[in-house]
């Protein structure tokens, strides 16, 4: 049986790669140590030059090869290296990889020297002038060098299963029944092998055997019907492990188990269907970028991910823009049942003949790679919003379709009615800017009706969004996300759409504020939520949402006009209190976005009865002082809609009021102008009963919310990270958008912290990471304000 040893360890770097790191008696003690997934230069936060990550670095690590490896083949790979590799062993090349995103394998055993250490050297070349995808022109986004996720040595025996490629297909959905295909190869023919299938649910004890079969040759398609099965899906992802078993004269010389889900994915011309449902597909992009390391994190960050699209934003899908991305954020895919659609590495440029084959490569590796990842429903074979390219894209649609016949390829563009050689057309729609329509119909922008549509990007540039943008501009994006949303809704024909973006991230110069950062995230770099989050958060069921996109203070708006302010709620409705008193309860049918379930409910009344019970006005003069005085609290003086000045007329001249009466009464129920402080507060309601409140009154004094994803630290193949959230708030736990105030982050413990060691909030929010070291115990994380009145925070974790 082949047996796994990780080579994440023990490593030392160099950012500048020379030939004497190929000898073994070169004394590399001066060298940095590091362990991996490593970057090959820190960065800051933000204002730095891309060209710091780009060199041609050195990488070398001993490996003791024991005595007993001889007779064994052994298999050396590296799962992520940006952006450009050559491989030696004991100082001869064993290999080569030109491509950042994708995993390489090396058959090393004739290089081995037993019983004795050996050396392997990697020369990584992370310039972006390389002639590979995704260079040769600009690229909204960093590309950072490094080998920033894990490498390993697979020790096998003689024979041993190199590839199994597991898929379904399912014959009745009601019946749970199936067809389980198999193909595998291993690496020689030999006489007397047999291959052995057994599966089981994940979590249960032991293996159904499926059946057997003679393996003459070297690879072998085996297929099982199967009925019951619990078929796999985003509300219920159930997963089965599928062993396969390599025998020879009877005895198991190998094993491999590939855990996959039973299901049906399929884009038809009118949508999307899973298991013969139609699902309409919500997804955002994800970058697999972090503050300061870049590309380089483990695997529990890369799970959090994919926790937070499917937990916390409520999404059922996400594209990995634009490239393939850690295994591990796949592997969370699929426990969590989170659709995905993956695509080559790219960006608008298509290169000479020799890029192009190397694009084309990366195709086959990205299919061969992740084909078993039963959450990827879709593959991207073109380069991300190229222009046409027929005989190219021919060439990657056949290398997809022939490695995997089960899935369909799409391929991004931004040109409508673009040339289509894949199953779905998959276009990135930008037509909203605020005032056009939110999305286009399928007719305007596909070359082929019968075949399916997806949008896979929107929004993006056309709003970039800070999070200490003011009110309005912040609520604004929400919005335009909302009106994306609910225009796809309403077009039946449309699969889905994925937003631009999950989170703010790092870019070249030519994009983004000029510091180096793209603000398209519905969150910030350490993802913290922007209100536009919400809009997506509020599109699930399971846990309650309410958010108001105002803090309610009248300073923060030109002229005090607060402007439209929204409920983003999934409850079904919201009770609104001014000073404790009820004002009014907004139901969820009230949204003017009536193709989303949950669409934001724009507050439209501030004063509620007061006018009545306060002031003892008849009804007919109430109703028209409120329409002025919530008209003029939204619009302003000068802004007012035609229609309040028939109230405002009939007020003067049918109810005799004065146009001081009317300043008095704003200041009074509206503007509370000079007045004792407003309170507001809001109960979301569903089902009779309050799940949600959220309290705005003026802030007195300042507290840290810290929150940490995980505290129990584990060292597995590599070390860990937890990514620490912070948040300054006032005593009812909202978010201060204008607090921007240093603190000082320290470790005492087991731990370290990644990157900068005093950060500024911005927009009230940031983080940080902190990582294993390789100990064990205990460690706190201090988090100090330098503003004094600020209590500190200190978090506990323990690292096991
Ligand atoms: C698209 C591109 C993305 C990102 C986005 C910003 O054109 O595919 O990578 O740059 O624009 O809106």
């Amino acid at each position: 049986m082949g047996k796994r040893f990780f080579l994440n360890d023990g490593w030392r770097f160099s950012e500048q790669f020379k030939e004497e790191l190929l000898r073994m008696d070169y004394d590399d003690t001066n060298m940095e140590q590091v362990r991996l997934p490593h970057t090959v230069r820190e960065t800051p936060f933000d204002y730095f030059d891309e060209s710091i990550y780009q060199m041609v670095s050195g990488y070398r690590r001993k490996v003791l090869v024991p005595e007993e490896w001889r007779g064994k083949k052994v298999l050396l790979t590296i799962d992520g290296a940006a952006h450009d590799s050559e491989v030696y062993w004991n100082g001869k090349k064993v290999g080569a990889h030109h491509c950042g995103y994708t995993a390489f394998t090396m058959d090393v055993t004739e290089q081995l020297c037993y019983g004795e250490e050996n050396l392997l050297t990697v020369k990584l070349d992370s310039r972006e002038e390389l002639n590979i995808p995704p260079f040769g022109f600009v690229i909204d986004y960093m590309t950072y060098g490094g080998l920033y996720r894990e490498v390993w040595l697979d020790v096998e025996n003689e024979v041993y299963l190199s590839d199994v490629f597991v898929r379904s297909e399912v014959q009745n959905v009601q019946a749970g029944k199936t067809k389980l295909i198999s193909e595998m190869t291993w690496n020689v023919a030999a006489e007397g092998l047999f291959v052995r299938q057994s599966f089981r649910e994940r979590g249960e004890d032991v293996y159904r055997i499926l059946g057997e079969s003679p393996a003459s040759e070297t690879k072998l398609t085996l297929d099982f019907a199967l009925e019951g099965v619990k078929l796999w899906d985003i509300e219920s992802p159930t997963l089965y492990e599928i062993k396969t078993e390599l025998l020879r004269d009877g005895i198991v010389v190998d094993e491999k188990t590939v855990t996959i889900g039973f299901r049906q994915a399929v884009f038809q011309e009118d949508g999307f269907y899973l298991n013969g449902r139609k699902v309409k597909l919500r997804g955002l992009n994800r970058h697999q970028s972090y503050p300061y390391v870049g590309y380089a994190m483990p695997e529990s960050m890369q799970k959090l991910d994919a926790d937070i699209l499917k937990e916390e934003l409520g999404l059922n899908a996400v594209r990995t823009s634009h490239y393939p991305q850690s295994h591990y954020f796949y592997d969370r895919c699929d426990e969590i049942g989170l659709l995905v659609f993956t695509e080559i590495p790219g960006w608008q440029h298509i290169g000479d003949a020799a890029w192009k084959d190397q694009a084309v490569e990366n195709v086959k590796d990205m299919v061969r790679q992740y084909r078993n990842h039963t959450s990827i429903i879709l593959w991207g074979v073109r380069i991300n919003e190229s222009i046409d390219d027929d005989e190219f894209y021919r060439r990657t649609n056949a290398a997809a379709h022939e490695l995997d016949p089960s899935r369909q390829t799409g391929g991004v563009r931004a040109h409508a009615k673009s040339s289509l050689l894949e199953d779905v057309y998959t276009y990135n729609d930008f037509i909203h800017d605020g005032k056009a329509r939110g999305c286009q119909p399928k007719r305007k922008v596909t070359s082929d009706k019968k075949k399916p549509y997806l949008i896979s990007e929107y929004n993006g540039h056309m709003y970039p969004t800070k999070s200490f943008d003011c009110e309005e501009h912040r609520s604004e994006h929400a919005l335009r996300h909302v009106r994306v949303l609910d225009a796809v809704a309403k077009e039946q024909d449309i699969c889905g759409s994925f937003g631009w973006c999950m989170f703010d991230y790092n870019t070249h110069k030519d994009f983004g504020g000029g510091d180096r950062i793209c603000y398209h995230g519905v969150m910030d770099m350490f993802r913290n939520p922007k209100l536009a989050a919400d809009v997506y958060a509020c599109q699930q069921e399971k846990k309650p949402v309410l958010s108001v996109s105002s803090s309610m203070d009248i300073g923060e708006h030109p002229g005090c006009n607060r402007g439209d302010v929204y409920l983003y709620t999934n409850a079904d409705s919201v009770r609104m209190y001014k000073n404790d008193r009820f004002i009014k309860e907004y139901q969820k049918e009230q949204s003017p976005y009536k193709n989303l379930t949950h669409g934001p409910v724009i507050i439209d009344d501030l004063i509620g009865d007061l006018l009545k019970e306060q002031e003892h006005m008849s009804l007919a003069q109430e109703k028209e002082v409120k329409h002025v005085l919530n008209a003029v609290g939204r619009f302003g003086f000068s802004g007012l809609p035609k229609s309040v000045y028939l109230s405002a007329l009939k007020l003067l001249l049918v109810y005799h009021m004065k146009v001081q009466d009317v300043v008095e009464l704003y200041n009074r129920y509206i503007g509370d102008w000079g007045g004792t402080s407003t309170s507001y507060r809001f109960e979301a309601v569903k089902n009779g009963a309050v799940v949600k409140t959220i309290r705005k009154e003026p802030m007195h004094g300042v507290h840290l919310k810290t929150q940490a994803d995980h505290t129990i630290l584990q060292e597995k193949s590599t070390y860990d990270v937890a990514a620490i959230r912070i948040a300054a708030c006032d005593e009812n736990g909202n978010v201060l958008p204008f607090y921007q105030e240093p603190l000082v982050i320290s470790v005492d413990g087991p731990l370290e912290v990644i990157g900068s060691k005093i950060i500024s909030l911005k927009g009230g929010m940031g983080g940080t990471y902190i990582k294993t070291t390789g100990e064990s115990g205990h460690a706190k994380l201090k988090i100090m304000p330098v503003q004094k009145d600020v209590a500190a925070v200190e978090l506990t974790f323990t690292i096991v």
